[in-house]
């Protein structure tokens, strides 16, 4: 089954590079990648350096992704960023309800729900971030948290809207500190995942949908995340930013 599915690798650069510093890992990365047919690889940089990130990768095996994204089309959202604007430029692919939009600036199920809705509607591919914290796991409360999270997220979708969403497990506790969550409860958590989308669009939509890990992941430990049955692909953070270990998190099974 798993075969059927291609994994993505997911760079999510956060706060971090200019547009030069960009075009300088571009210029070493893409050569890199220009040979790879198996697997799709995806670059979500701040808002500045979109445009010119897909004039860059055009014709190129990179998708370029954007890190967040208001619901509306346009109107008075001062700092927003809308997805008319970011189709305009090209960019199809969004990250959405990541761990530090929510925890950092209050971002809830509610309004990541609108952001998913809009971002289908207007035939973007967003990803949907879930995760529990450290808290919510010890009280043995994360699946009880994850299924809100996609049952929120998702409700406003159809079976047919499901089918541009990717989901993406990253546990709070594991962003961005060193700590992986271990392989059992990877894909303890990625199953439960699958079982939620089987009940919300069914058997097809669950078997088809990818399922991203992401946390703390690095070159030495993305192969055996990559080989448990329901992780289709990882969302990379410190470690995407080097061309060095994005390559090697990329090709994964070359380890
Ligand atoms: P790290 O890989 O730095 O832990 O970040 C993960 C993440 O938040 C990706 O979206």
């Amino acid at each position: 089954m798993k075969g059927k599915r291609i994994p993505i690798i997911a760079a999510n650069w956060k706060m971090y590079k200019t547009i030069s510093e960009m075009e300088e890992f571009l210029s070493q990365f893409l050569p890199l990648i220009s040979d790879i047919e198996d697997r799709k690889v995806v670059i979500a940089p701040n808002f500045l350096c979109l445009e010119r990130m897909v004039s860059i990768s055009k014709g190129k095996n990179l998708i370029t992704c954007a890190q967040n994204m208001y619901f509306e089309e346009e109107g008075a959202f001062t700092g927003e960023i809308s997805p008319r604007m970011l189709k305009a430029i090209g960019v199809s692919w969004v990250i959405l309800g990541h761990s530090e939009r929510r925890h950092i600036f209050g971002e809830d199920d509610e309004l990541i729900g609108k952001k998913v809705s809009s971002a289908v509607s207007h035939g973007m591919f967003p990803i949907l971030c879930i995760g529990e914290t450290l808290e919510e796991r010890e009280r043995g409360e994360t699946g009880k948290v994850l299924k809100k999270q996609l049952k929120t997220g998702l409700s406003r979708l159809g079976a047919e809207g499901l089918k541009n969403v990717t989901i993406a497990y990253e546990p709070v506790w594991a962003i961005g500190t060193g700590k992986t969550a271990s392989l059992s409860q990877i894909q303890e958590a990625h199953s439960l995942v699958r079982e939620e989308i089987k009940k919300l669009g069914g058997e097809d939509i669950a078997e088809k949908i990818r399922i991203l890990y992401g946390g703390s992941v690095k070159p030495d430990n993305v192969k055996g995340i990559m080989e448990l049955e329901d992780v289709d692909g990882a969302l990379v953070g410190g470690a995407s930013l080097g061309v060095d270990s994005f390559i090697k998190i990329v090709k994964f099974d070359e380890n």
